[in-house]
Parts: C-alpha cells; sequence; structure tokens
C-alpha cells in the first residue's frame, strides 16, 4: 500500500486509461477523486472503487471551465481534506488533419489538452503549497506528442505542448516539493480495470501495452505508474 493516506484527482476518469490509474492508486490506498465530463462515468470509475473496498468520490464536470475546475478540486479537498497526485487524463479528439481543420474543434482540443491541465495544475498545487504536502503531477502524452501523427494536427500539437508543459512546471514546482512527470502510453488494448487481476500485481493497462516514459526506461505496465507516480515522489519508500 504505497499510496496510504494519499489523494489522488484524476481526470476523465473512463474505464480506459483513466478509470485504470484511478484503480490502481485506489489499490495502492489512495483515496480517489474520479472526475469526467460525463457524471455517469465519474460515478461507474468511483463506484468500482468503492466496490474493491476503497474510497473514492466522483467529482464530475467539464474541465475547460475555469470556476469548475475550481469546483472540482474544492469537492476533492472536502472530502478528503487535501490532493496529493493530479492526474491530467481527460482529452477528446476531433482528428482532423491541416486541410480539414476547424477552428471551433481546434479550439476545443487546446482546451482540454492543455488549458485543462494548466488550470487543475494551478489549482492543485496551491493546495499543496497551503497545506505544506509533497505532491505529484502526471500528465498523460501520446506519441503523437513526440512525433506529431498524420490526420491529427490538434492532438499532435496540445500533446507535444503538454510535454514541454511538464519541464516547465516540473522546474517552477520543483522547490515546493511537488513533482511534475509525463507518461505515455502507447498501443493500448481497451480492457482495463484489471488491477486486481493483472498477475504483475499492476494497473492492468493491459498485456500488451507498451510504454515509454519522458524520462526513463522502465519497464512497460505497471512501472510506469510506480514511476509517475510512486517512485517519482519518493513514497512508498
Ligand atoms: N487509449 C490509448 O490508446 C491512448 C494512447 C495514448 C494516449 N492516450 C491518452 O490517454 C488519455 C485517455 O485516453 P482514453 O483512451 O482512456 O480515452 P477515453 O475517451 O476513454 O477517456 C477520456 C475521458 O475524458 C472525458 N472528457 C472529455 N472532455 C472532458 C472535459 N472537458 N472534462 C472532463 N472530462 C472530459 C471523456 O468523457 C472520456 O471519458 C488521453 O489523454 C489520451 O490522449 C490514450
Amino acid at each position: 500500500m504505497r499510496l496510504e493516506g494519499r489523494v489522488a484527482l484524476v481526470t476523465g476518469a473512463s474505464k480506459f486509461v483513466g478509470g485504470t490509474i484511478a484503480a490502481f492508486m485506489a489499490r495502492e490506498g489512495a483515496k480517489v477523486a474520479c472526475n469526467d465530463i460525463v457524471p455517469e462515468i465519474a460515478e461507474a470509475t468511483a463506484a468500482y472503487i468503492r466496490s474493491r473496498g476503497s474510497d473514492a468520490i466522483a467529482v464530475p464536470g467539464d474541465i475547460t471551465d475555469e470556476a469548475t475546475v475550481k469546483a472540482i478540486v474544492k469537492q476533492a479537498v472536502d472530502a478528503f481534506g487535501y490532493v496529493d497526485i493530479l492526474v491530467n487524463n481527460a482529452g477528446r479528439q476531433f482528428q482532423r488533419g491541416v486541410l480539414e481543420v476547424e477552428v471551433p474543434e481546434w479550439n476545443e482540443e487546446l482546451a482540454i489538452y492543455l488549458s485543462a491541465p494548466m488550470m487543475l495544475s494551478r489549482e492543485v498545487s496551491r493546495v499543496m503549497v497551503e497545506k505544506k504536502r509533497r505532491g505529484c503531477i502526471l500528465n498523460i502524452i501520446s506519441s503523437a506528442g513526440h512525433q506529431g501523427q498524420a490526420g491529427n494536427l490538434a492532438y499532435s500539437t496540445c500533446k507535444g505542448a503538454l510535454l514541454n508543459f511538464t519541464r516547465a512546471a516540473a522546474m517552477d514546482l520543483a522547490r515546493y516539493g511537488i513533482r511534475v512527470n509525463s507518461i505515455t502510453p502507447t498501443s493500448m488494448e481497451h480492457l482495463v480495470y484489471r488491477a486486481e487481476t493483472d498477475p504483475r500485481g499492476m494497473v492492468g493497462m493491459v498485456a500488451a501495452v507498451k510504454f515509454q516514459t519522458q524520462h526513463t526506461a522502465v519497464d512497460g505496465h505497471g512501472g510506469v505508474i510506480r514511476f509517475g507516480v510512486i517512485r517519482s515522489s519518493n513514497w512508498g519508500r
């Protein structure tokens, strides 16, 4: 239970990437606030975690809206006292290339993949600093953010920018003991919630999954979350 006593907030906590990370952190002892713009999705993941005997609440809402972001963070703090871990995971892709891209969709992707992580990181960091707790922010990138992807201009642009956001935010927040890291899932199989059935005792990000991280080569699967959330914060040692 390497996250005993920790509180995590995960955005876009569907049963795929976000929900899996949420379930893994809960299994490691964290209390988890599960966000999604679709309330039923946030509640389903929170209910799944509770059904496994861990503590979780749903904090639904649109994270592109500043007032909603503040309300989500407040809900998590009101419920659990603080937030130690933020996972910026939510997303929605329109998959347009240069010739098809439309401004409203472009702006929507920028809002979800960039402005939302900025607002959430700011609000959560303020709580961490105020409560004098070290913390951890984990940004979910994509191979498109490292190398680009044809027909997916806004997404590629945002994920590449989020990578550098990670570096800049890490420099800003290091003095407060807040780590900012990113992980890059690739080749996802969509199964999940397999934390309790995975024989490696891990996330359940599924057998065939391959990961790379920004800073470190780690063994796939659980290794990335161990690196991104636990090891990078010296928790669980
Ligand atoms: N699945 C993959 O193969 C893969 C690969 C690389 C990276 N990723 C990244 O992982 C993350 C999650 O992907 P996924 O496959 O689990 O997707 P998903 O669609 O299952 O989950 C994303 C969730 O974000 C929610 N969401 C969208 N807009 C929102 C908003 N404004 N406010 C709050 N919630 C919002 C959606 O409702 C959805 O439930 C994304 O950042 C994606 O880029 C996924």
